[in-house]
């Protein structure tokens, strides 16, 4: 059975969906299909990935280092001869804009070739024998086995591939779902696995997430779950494992990332960082600013400017010349953002820029809400779109409570001149997120620092270095020395 596969670019922003003849509204063109598989296929998918681990000398795991480094190589040049293609579908797929898209590849061919180059160091580190009380010993890093590698949609490449390389290259074998909507991009690279790697190494399933994932959980057969999504999903697929305690878990999950401007910010700086840390890819990056808390005294001016850059921006398609908004590829998201923005102004605040929340098709133009208050439900949910909410603080103490009353922790930015306040901030609020950037957006790059987060915001780090020890388990292979 085949799923037809349908692009955000329905209706008239569209320059290839116009009308059709009897006037009706045109649907998403169908973009491209894949095979709708079931949970018997994804079943058959899990036992390839058993057998290819399991079966003695010779498997995958026991292959040298430098041998999978070798298979891994081959598969990053022949994913490189397809980064046309690639990017033409995370453009179609999702509405990335053309330079973005073509960031997303190139920087995942680097994770590559970085993992490559932290494998061949860490690979020398754990080498080394060790005689200690009568042993001789070597302690080294080895696979966990079966791992199952889930990414989002918003980077189906890179965080898909962030997880399924570092699983693939220290030795695991693979199952691998590709995210909600950016699957079609998987198809160019299907031959490169099967030209890279042994039967069974790496195995994709199409198909909807409930009839596929749930039989791979239930089966006690998975040993790694690595997920890019939300906590609730995590959580519930995790439970469907017979021993979900025997399961290891590299989760990144939902992110409220909130920023702080103090009084003495730099206003023009604070709000470029903030536009584009609230909008780049439409607000809908896990490390998106999504929650903007301004100092009283400036909170008026920053909410104009704010919207004058708002106004700068250029909408259209992904492929179109300097355009930074796009249409959405979720096909409820312009209604559930237009809940959001409904409850906020029944609740008090007002869009204050120009066309804010006017959508067309899917594409739906930014909304800056303000004043916004701890009760409105963007205040609290992830909106992961172009809502962005101004919540105006006191001071210092209630800037700290709104970070702390978060059940999330990924990332925080501060902007303020005093380094003392900047200083006693990152003190007080390091144990609440993952990382807090000074006078600049939230961000995951470089992929080199550590990606994780607090609170019900992540399990586990990923990093270059980071993801070889998550995907690895330290084991200890003594003799009696003579
Ligand atoms: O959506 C989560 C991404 O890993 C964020 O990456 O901060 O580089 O856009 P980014």
């Amino acid at each position: 059975e085949l799923r037809d596969w349908r692009g955000p670019f329905a209706e008239v922003l569209s320059p290839i969906c116009k009308k059709t003849e009897d006037g009706s509204d045109p649907q998403p063109l169908v973009i491209g299909k894949t095979p709708l598989m079931n949970g018997k296929a994804a079943l058959q998918a899990l036992d390839a990935a058993v057998n290819a681990y399991g079966q003695g000398r010779g498997d995958w795991p026991s292959f040298s280092v430098a041998r999978r480094i070798e298979h891994v190589e081959q598969f990053l040049a022949e994913m490189r001869s397809h980064r046309e293609a690639v990017v033409e579908l995370l453009m179609w797929e999702i509405g990335k804009t053309y330079n973005d898209a073509c960031k997303e590849f190139d920087r995942t061919a680097d994770y590559i070739s970085d993992t490559i180059h932290e494998l061949k160091v860490l690979d020398r580190r754990s080498s080394r024998f060790e005689t200690v009380g009568g042993v001789v010993a070597q302690t080294r890093r080895l696979p966990v086995g079966v791992a199952l590698c889930m990414g989002p949609y918003n980077y189906p490449l890179n965080e898909t591939f962030t997880t399924l390389i570092p699983a693939l290259i220290m030795g695991n074998t693979v199952v691998f779902k590709p995210a909600k909507y950016g699957v079609l991009l998987i198809a160019p690279l299907l031959e490169a696995f099967r030209n890279s790697f042994p039967p069974g190494v790496i195995n994709v399933i199409f198909g909807r997430g409930r009839d596929t994932v749930g039989p791979l959980m239930k089966s006690g057969h998975v040993d790694m779950f690595a997920f890019i999504g939300t906590h609730k999903g995590a959580s519930a697929l995790k439970q469907m494992h017979p021993k979900p305690h025997r399961l290891k878990a590299v989760l990144g999950l939902d992110a409220n990332n909130p920023a702080i401007v103090l009084a003495d910010a730099d206003l023009d700086l604070a709000v470029s960082e903030c536009v584009a840390g609230a909008l780049s890819f439409n607000g809908q990056r896990c490390t998106a600013l999504k929650l903007l808390l301004v100092h009283e005294s400036l909170a008026e001016e920053f909410v104009s400017r704010f919207s004058v850059a708002v106004n700068n921006l250029v909408a259209g398609m992904p492929w179109d010349k300097n355009v930074a908004l796009t249409p959405l590829p979720e096909p409820g998201k312009v209604a559930y953002l237009r809940e959001l923005v409904k409850d906020a102004e029944t609740n008090g605040a007002a869009i204050v820029n120009e066309g804010g929340g006017q959508a067309n098709g899917t594409y739906f133009h930014p909304a800056l809400l303000y004043p916004v208050t701890t009760s409105m439900r963007i205040y609290s949910e992830e909106q992961f779109g172009p809502v962005i909410p101004v919540v105006a603080f006191r001071n210092e103490a209630e800037a700290i409570r709104h970070v702390r009353d978060s059940e999330f922790g990924q990332q925080l930015s501060i902007f303020g001149t005093d380094p003392e306040t900047m200083g006693g901030l990152i003190d007080i609020l390091a144990n609440q997120v993952g990382r807090i950037n000074l006078n600049g957006q939230c961000q995951r790059g470089p992929d080199t620092l550590p990606f994780n987060g607090r609170k019900d915001s992540a399990e586990g780090t990923l990093s270059v270095s980071d993801a070889l020890r998550v995907f690895s388990i330290r084991t200890t292979v003594s003799t009696k020395s003579s």
